[in-house]
């Protein structure tokens, strides 16, 4: 927990007092590639309209070679599916050379098949995988994930990863599918030796800004007919996750994710992120640089690029960047929102905390209610050290 403290909010409260000064992370879609048909995703559901020219090896040691100058250290490698990126691990480790620190979030459909050396590379270079897994129930996995092979190949990968001792996260998008379910599916993962959890809702417009949203997407969403038993799964994943070592984001999750499905349901036309807290403040937008596998830079993970990496090359990542947020970041400082905001759950938690700390007394009620979570939280992990160690 000390640590955690000491990289995330340590570096968060500063960033906020005195101006962040750089990006924290940069996310790159590697592929519009997939192996799985997820329902609630743009590419799983074969919907393209534009085309491009697609990130290459070379593009992305430009990235991270950029990331090394500025003194960023985390890279996050999304798509599409990051394994059907043919370089991937070479790009692992070209970015270990740069002390450059990747997060790999993938289905888990091919890790498993990793040669020896390939899982080397990873380790050796700090590499951290998130695996997508909705459920242990093989009816629940393969309806949201488009496959039946979803399920086995996940297994088949946690496996491998944990055998050599890299750190995987599970990713679990909370649907109408798999609410009911997420406690057991919570306490599998923790006998199976998974050390992290994190649960978010459905995204509701585009994932990938350049195709149309998949038809009725919001209705994937736990509709408020059965809010009461999702939270009571959550709470019980809670009371669970406080005696054991396994960690999750439900702390951060329970302050809103009501008003998130609430909002969905009503259709007011009112912003979710103003049930939550008084005065809003998009971090995204200042600390992550967002790039699209056509090596456009998103000004946020659901708008649309209008510069690419490809030209202009020569002002730099970070002149790019500041030009490609400049619009919208205007637009907030004067509370214009696009229509997407609204749905913009899935880095909600950490825009929240910062709108926190940014604005602790317009938000002063959420501030008394966070610290009551993470007091109880800080203890718990203290006891979890104490009694808990394996
Ligand atoms: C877009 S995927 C890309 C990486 C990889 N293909 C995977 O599925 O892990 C990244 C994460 O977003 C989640 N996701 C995709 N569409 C979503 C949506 N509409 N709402 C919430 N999460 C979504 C996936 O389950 C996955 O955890
Ligand atoms: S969520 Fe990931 S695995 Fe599923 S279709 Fe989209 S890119 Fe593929
Ligand atoms: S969708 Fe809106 S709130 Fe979310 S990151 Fe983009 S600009 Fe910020």
């Amino acid at each position: 927990m000390s640590s955690k403290i000491i990289r995330n909010y340590l570096p968060e409260l500063l960033a906020q007092g005195f101006l962040r000064s750089k990006p924290s992370m940069v996310t790159v879609n590697l592929t519009n590639k997939c192996n799985q048909y997820c329902i609630y995703c743009e590419i799983g559901n074969g919907i393209e309209l534009s085309g491009g020219k697609l990130l290459t090896t070379d593009d992305l040691h430009w990235i991270i070679d950029q990331m090394a100058i500025n003194k960023i250290r985390k890279i996050s490698l999304c798509g599409g599916e990051p394994f059907l990126f043919k370089d991937l691990i070479e790009i692992v480790a070209y970015a270990g050379t740069r002390r450059v620190w990747c997060s790999i979030t993938t289905n888990g459909m091919t890790a498993h098949q990793l040669s020896e050396s390939d899982l080397t590379t990873l380790k050796e270079c700090k590499s951290e995988i998130n695996i997508s897994i909705d459920s242990f129930q093989e009816s629940i996995q393969s309806h949201t994930r488009g496959t039946p092979a979803a399920l086995p190949n996940a297994l088949k990968s946690i496996q491998k990863l944990s055998e050599k001792e890299i750190p995987v996260t599970l990713l679990t998008a909370v649907s109408k599918f798999n609410y009911h379910n997420l406690y057991n599916f919570f306490t599998v993962a923790y006998e199976m030796g998974v050390q992290q959890v994190l649960f978010q809702p459905i995204i509701y417009h585009s994932n990938y800004p350049e195709r149309p949203a998949i038809d009725n997407k919001s209705q994937l969403n736990v509709s408020i007919d059965e809010l009461d038993k999702l939270m009571s799964e959550l709470k019980k994943i809670l009371r669970f996750e406080r005696s054991h070592l396994i960690s999750t984001n439900v702390y951060r999750l329970l302050p809103w994710i009501h008003y998130y499905l609430m909002n969905i349901a009503s259709q007011n036309g009112n912003w979710f992120f103003h049930d939550v807290l008084k005065k809003f403040y998009c971090r995204d937008l200042y600390a992550i640089i967002d790039i699209s596998y056509y090596g456009g830079i998103q000004p946020c993970g659901l708008a649309n690029a209008n510069i690419t990496i490809h030209e202009n090359r020569h002002l730099g990542l970070l002149k790019l960047w500041s030009e490609a947020t400049s619009g919208i970041r205007n637009d907030l400082r004067n509370d214009r929102y696009h229509v997407y905001c609204n749905s913009c759950c899935h880095h909600f938690s950490r825009n929240m905390l910062a709108s926190i700390m940014k604005y602790p007394l317009q938000n002063r009620d959420l501030l008394i209610k966070m610290a009551y979570l993470l007091g109880l939280r800080i203890y718990s992990k203290i006891w979890k050290r104490l009694f808990k160690r394996n």
